[in-house]
């Protein structure tokens, strides 16, 4: 078989979290904020800690959880010893509902059953490492593209949160995640007068066949019929105001324009948004840890599944977003 990788970028980038050279740390309350990339008028990722995870989260501190991640877009969160039914009630905090799995291989064959719960690490019910060039396999690799969870659903979600249980191998597991607000501010002004009014089509079978074009050329009746295309503006603003990309591997076609240029702006936008000057890397160190990020203003990457992966273990929850840009547009 040849190289299923060989068009997928697997690096690490130069910035990473934590950072070898640790900003000075911000007091907010009783929180302690270490930011990754931190300026007057732009700052993306930052640590979080001083959270009492042993009990539910109060009120007072969700709002501010939300005030730092409308500024930071990615907050990290380490060792918070946190249960699958924990990380479902402080994911329940953000949001009135939360994304079900589809649970694409059968909830039976799901090694958590938990529908609000996704599975999102690399092992199988019976404790083995996903088999390589397994339909598993083949749809996660997907993931290794950068992109922002479910921009092909009409009602887009606003949050992921991932959590990891159990200890990853030092230096070998990392989440990759890109400031898009910054990518976007930096582009010339009339490349931003073309992309205004652009609406994209975001479908995710497009990112599973640019990933796996031979397993997922043809996806089956069934997963097509559970995922549709949907269809949001590209140009959108942030939580703060800010106007941001809205972006993914996903995106298949400009409304309006042929395939060939709709994926040539697609990815000449991605490459952008993806420069080591936007990027940070994030480390997975122990059990427990947490990332929290904001798909309306950022977007992420996985490490894509090797021949000579180690387990991970980690799952994800999904708030679905509520707010004025939630469903996108009607085509
Ligand atoms: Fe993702």
């Amino acid at each position: 078989m040849a190289n299923p990788l060989a068009h997928i970028d697997i690096r690490t980038y130069a910035n990473t979290c934590p950072r070898a050279d640790a900003l000075p740390a911000i007091q907010e309350g009783a929180l302690t904020v270490r930011p990754v990339f931190q300026s007057a008028d732009s700052s993306f990722g930052a640590e979080v800690s001083g959270i009492d995870w042993s009990n539910p989260i109060p009120a007072d501190v969700v709002a501010q959880l939300v005030a730092l991640q409308d500024r930071y877009a990615v907050l990290i969160f380490r060792q918070t010893g946190l249960d699958n039914a924990r990380h479902i009630a402080f994911s329940q905090q953000l949001g009135e509902k939360l994304e079900i799995n589809p649970f694409f291989y059968g909830r039976e064959n799901d090694r958590l059953g938990e529908p609000l719960l996704f599975d999102v690490a690399n092992i199988e019910l019976d404790g083995s490492l996903v088999k390589l060039d397994s339909r598993r396999w083949h749809h996660s690799l997907g993931n290794a593209l950068w992109h922002t969870d479910s921009t092909y659903h009409q009602q887009r979600s606003k949050y992921s949160i991932l959590l990891s249980h159990g200890n990853p191998v030092h230096g070998g597991s990392w989440t990759h995640f890109a400031d898009t607000r910054r990518a976007y501010a930096d582009l010339p002004e009339e490349k931003k007068a073309q992309l205004e009014d652009l609406i994209v089509e975001h479908d995710l079978w497009h990112s599973r066949k640019l990933a796996s074009p031979i397993v997922y050329g043809n996806p089956l009746p069934h997963e097509l019929a559970a995922k549709p295309p949907a269809f949001h503006r590209l140009v959108q603003p942030a939580p703060d105001g800010r106007k941001t990309l809205y972006l993914a591997a996903h995106a298949k076609q400009i409304v309006g324009w042929s395939f060939e240029d709709s994926q040539k702006l697609i990815w000449e936008l991605i490459d952008h948004c993806t420069q080591p000057q936007y990027v940070f890397s994030m480390e997975w160190l122990q059990g427990g840890d947490m990332v929290w990020w904001d798909n309306r203003q950022s977007m992420h990457r996985a490490n894509p599944y090797t021949e000579t992966m180690t387990a991970r273990d980690v799952r994800r929850s999904t708030i679905i977003d509520d707010g004025p840009w939630a469903h996108g547009v009607r085509v």
